[in-house]
């Protein structure tokens, strides 16, 4: 019942916006642990796609860091200023700051507990964490080289106008890397015509479902563990099917292909 008065009400930007706000304010003030660096499902690189070494390959969440990872290589960010919209509890911005160097990295959040978890245990040169709205962005027009987006625009209120503030932040040639999913096939080619009329000229798109599927299975035993240290037990269930581990509906509709997963990289003309 509570699932399909979500679902309903889902079709609200409000709603969503809404939704997407206190779920991430809840999680990282209620679990603050300081070694859970990633939100997102994760990435195994195809067989084809040539190995980046992972520095210091961790132990946890291995598969999440290659999400940002194998993303961050479609663009040049060495030296260049780097805006990722829902950063989270910052994994990624911390990897990507230390390990391709831009000049500066903004990490940009709705979730202010993210924000503050993210600027307490993430440090490098040029990194910072910011409160903000992916649909209304406190920067400049044309000032940023690189945006990334992973795993964070399907809960957004509306996502046309979260692309126009991309096109108008970025600088001339400047790039948006984007990785995420949609609930259903319509859903992603409504994405796809998203993205074709923003603006934006779209330069590659790829399913990625597969590796995202091999990176669940991968990492199952070790996240359930974590789950099972982390989560008291009467939430553990929701947090199971949250988090997509194998058996979840999560895990099962990207498996049978009606929850496809994308990986797109645009550049302002
Ligand atoms: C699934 S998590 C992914 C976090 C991170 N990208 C990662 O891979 O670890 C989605 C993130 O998007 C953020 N988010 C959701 N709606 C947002 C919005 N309108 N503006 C900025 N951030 C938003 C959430 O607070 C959350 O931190």
């Amino acid at each position: 019942m509570i699932k399909f008065i979500i679902q309903t009400f889902k079709r609200f930007a409000w709603f969503k916006r809404f939704n997407a706000k206190v779920t991430y304010e809840l999680l990282a003030k209620n679990i603050p642990a300081e070694d859970w660096h990633f939100m997102n499902y994760g990435y195994t690189p195809n067989i084809d796609e040539p190995l980046l070494a992972v520095p210091n390959d961790p132990k946890i969440q291995k598969y999440s860091l290659q999400m940002y990872h194998y993303l961050a290589a479609k663009a040049e960010l060495t030296g260049k200023h780097v805006l990722e919209i829902g950063s989270g509890r910052g994994g990624g911005a911390k990897h990507i700051a230390t390990y391709y160097k831009p000049a500066s990295y903004i990490g940009l959040d709705i979730a202010s507990s993210a924000v503050v978890l993210a600027n307490k245990i993430h440090h490098a040169t040029g990194l910072s964490f910011i409160q903000g709205s992916a649909e209304k962005i406190p920067l400049p027009d044309s000032s940023i080289d690189v945006i990334l987006n992973v795993e964070s625009c399907h809960g957004y209120g509306n996502v046309d106008t979260f692309l126009s503030e991309v096109k108008r932040v970025l600088k001339p040639e400047g790039k948006l890397l984007l990785v995420d999913f949609r609930n259903s096939r319509e859903n992603m080619i409504l994405f796809q015509n998203q993205l074709k009329k923003s603006g934006l000229q779209q330069l590659s798109q790829e399913d990625i479902t597969p590796n995202v599927v091999q990176s669940i299975e991968a990492e199952d035993e070790s996240k359930k563990e974590r789950i099972k240290k982390l989560i008291p037990a009467r939430w553990q269930k929701l947090f199971n099917e949250f988090a997509g581990v194998v058996g979840s509906t999560f895990y099962e509709t990207l498996k049978n292909g009606t929850r496809p997963y994308y990986r797109f990289v645009l550049v302002k003309k």
